[in-house]
C-alpha cells in the first residue's frame, strides 16, 4: 500500500525583516486626509492587525513543529509590503530573503513559493499609494529564485501554481506604470499560455490541485477553454489573500455587489473582485489563513494536505491553528 503524500500549507506569512520594523506607522504616512487616517488607524487597531511587524514567531513555530512534510506550498505574501511597491523596495526585498531563507533551510527542495500580490506590489489601501512594478517582477524571479509557474505531478495528482497578480491583471492594470503595462500584459499571456498547456495535459481520472494566492483571479481563469473543461477534476483550489476565515463567509455575502469606481483604486479592486465572487465555488476553495490569522478573532494557522497518490480517495484536509504569544 502507497504512504499517503502529505503537503504542508502556509500562506500570508507577511515576515518584517529589520528594515521593515522600522517603519511603524508606513500607513498612516500614506494618507493625506487626516478623518481617513482616523478609520484606517481604528481599523487596524480593532480589526486587521494592530502590529503587522510582531508575528514573525509563528513562522518559528511552524518551522520549529513541522519538520517532515513530503511537500511545503507557501501560497504568498511573503513581507510586509511597506512601502507598497512588492519587493523592488529594499526593505521588503531584505523580509522575503529572510523569511524564504528560513523556510529553504528547513524544507530545501521541498519547498515551493507561490506569488502572492504583495511580492510584486499593490496600492495601499486607503492611501491609494504603490503599485505593481516590474522590478519586483525581475527580482522575485532572478533574486528571490521564485518560478512564477509551478507544475508538479504527484501520483494521480497535478499540483499547479499560479501567479494570481498576473491572472488578474485586467483588475489590477490600473496599478501598473504606464510604461510597464505592455510589459505586464505580454508575461500575462505568456502565463496564461502556461496554464492552458499544464490543464491540457491532465487526463481524465487525474486530480487537481490548484494554488492561486488572490480568489480575484479564479473568474479570468474560466475564461481558459482548457481550464472550463477540467474543471470537474480541480478537487482544491487552495486560496490566501483574506487571512481569516470570517473575510470568506463576507466575501460569500457580498458576491455579486456592483463595482464602485469613485473611492480609489482598492475599494474597485475589491468591489470587482467581490461582484464575481459566485464563481469561487466552481474552483472548491480552501483558504490558508494569514498566520496570524486576524486581531479581532486571533484565527491564524496553517493546512496539511494529505494524498492518496492513487487518486482512490479524496484529498483529506486538516487545520492546525497557530496560538498568539
Ligand atoms: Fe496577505
Amino acid at each position: 500500500m502507497t504512504r499517503p503524500f502529505q503537503i504542508l500549507v502556509l500562506s500570508d506569512l507577511h515576515y518584517a525583516g529589520p528594515e521593515e520594523r522600522r517603519r511603524v506607522g508606513h500607513e498612516g504616512r500614506a494618507i493625506a486626509n487626516p478623518l481617513l487616517r482616523s478609520i484606517a488607524r481604528a481599523y487596524r487597531h480593532w480589526i486587521w492587525l494592530r502590529d503587522p511587524f510582531a508575528h514573525n514567531y509563528l513562522l518559528e513555530q511552524v518551522l520549529l513543529q513541522e519538520k517532515d512534510p513530503d511537500l511545503v506550498v507557501a501560497n504568498g505574501d511573503f513581507s510586509c509590503d511597506t512601502a507598497f511597491v512588492g519587493h523592488s523596495d529594499e526593505a521588503s526585498f531584505q523580509s522575503a530573503v529572510e523569511c524564504l531563507a528560513r523556510l529553504r533551510a528547513v524544507y530545501g527542495e521541498r519547498f515551493r513559493a507561490i506569488y502572492g500580490d504583495h511580492e510584486l506590489g499593490k496600492a495601499s489601501l486607503f492611501g491609494g499609494k504603490g503599485g505593481l512594478r516590474r522590478v519586483s517582477w525581475d527580482r522575485c524571479v532572478h533574486e528571490l529564485g521564485m518560478p512564477p509557474f509551478w507544475h508538479q505531478r504527484i501520483g494521480h495528482y497535478h499540483c499547479i501554481g499560479v501567479v494570481s497578480s498576473l491572472v488578474a491583471l485586467p483588475v489590477y492594470r490600473l496599478e501598473t506604470l504606464v510604461s510597464e503595462r505592455a510589459s505586464w500584459e505580454l508575461l500575462r499571456e505568456e502565463h496564461m499560455e502556461q496554464i492552458r498547456e499544464a490543464f491540457e495535459t491532465t487526463q481524465s481520472g487525474e486530480r487537481i490541485l490548484l494554488f492561486c494566492h488572490d480568489p480575484t483571479a479564479l473568474p479570468f481563469l474560466l475564461e481558459l477553454p482548457e481550464v472550463v473543461a477540467k474543471l470537474s477534476q480541480i478537487e482544491r483550489t487552495v486560496v490566501g489573500h483574506l487571512h481569516s476565515p470570517s473575510l470568506l463567509r463576507l466575501s460569500r455575502r457580498l458576491a455579486g455587489l456592483p463595482r464602485i469606481n469613485f473611492l480609489g483604486h482598492s475599494v474597485r479592486r475589491m468591489s470587482t473582485a467581490l461582484g464575481r465572487a459566485g464563481v469561487w465555488e466552481h474552483f472548491k476553495i480552501l483558504l490558508c489563513p494569514s498566520l496570524a490569522g486576524i486581531e479581532l478573532f486571533k484565527d491564524g494557522g496553517y493546512w496539511w494536505l494529505t494524498l492518496d497518490l492513487t487518486g482512490k480517495v479524496e484529498v483529506v484536509c486538516h487545520f492546525q491553528p497557530l496560538q498568539w504569544k
